[in-house]
């Protein structure tokens, strides 16, 4: 049997035992949708949102992109963030990026991607140049591409705090919080590497003083 085919069938299997289970839960899900979390995540197959958290359908909304950045002019992403924060109103936004990282790596070679990937990675090549000092002083590669693994996580945890839709939410109604964690793919394990909330202060360059209501 050819593997879509095989996905297909798992995918019968799999509604036909959940119905078993709460002959409701289908209809449960399509009324209502209030996730608590906006999963900001790597589209590496082997960190999947819902699974390494245990939670169901229903509780987390997600958006992943390669080495989860947050680029203040990508209107995949941004549209993500404003509907999740401003309509949703999730009361945590979650970075989570993760050790091993293909993203993190190539962005540490100097090999040409072509252009369209060239041109995402050049936005984890930012984030080293940021931290050239401290991630060249560290001689093991593996060690250093961990550690711009757990920078790159906080600073795009970061740049969610510039856009005026977290700076909105957190004038308004004080969430949500912002977590930047690392996965580990040898341990299955989520480490926080950086936090925000509504108390936390944004760049004075970046703080917008005169927010409106939403
Ligand atoms: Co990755």
């Amino acid at each position: 049997m050819n593997s879509i085919n095989k996905l297909l069938l798992e995918n019968k299997a799999w509604a036909a035992e959940k119905k078993a289970d709460d002959p409701e839960y289908f209809k449960a899900l399509s009324l209502i949708q209030t996730p608590e979390f906006l999963w900001i995540g790597c589209s590496d197959s082997r960190v999947p949102a819902n699974e390494i958290t245990g939670t169901q359908p229903g509780e987390i909304f997600v958006h992943r992109n390669i080495a989860n950045m947050v680029v203040h002019t990508d209107v995949n992403l941004l549209s993500v963030l404003e509907y999740a924060v401003a309509h949703i109103k999730v009361k945590h936004v979650i970075v989570c990026g993760h050790y091993g990282c293909g993203g993190i790596k190539a962005a540490m070679t100097n090999h040409d991607f072509k252009q369209v990937l060239n041109m995402w990675l050049r936005n984890i090549k930012d984030v080293y140049r940021l931290h050239r000092d401290e991630l060249e002083a560290i001689p093991n590669l593996e060690q250093r591409e961990n550690r711009l693994t757990e920078l790159n996580v906080q600073e795009q945890v970061l740049h969610l705090a510039k856009t005026s839709i977290i700076q909105r939410a957190w004038k308004y109604r004080k969430a949500p919080d912002l977590h930047g964690l690392v996965y580990g793919l040898k341990d299955g394990l989520l480490n926080t590497i950086f936090t925000m909330t509504a108390e936390s202060s944004v760049d004075p360059l970046y703080a917008y003083n005169d927010l409106g209501q939403d």
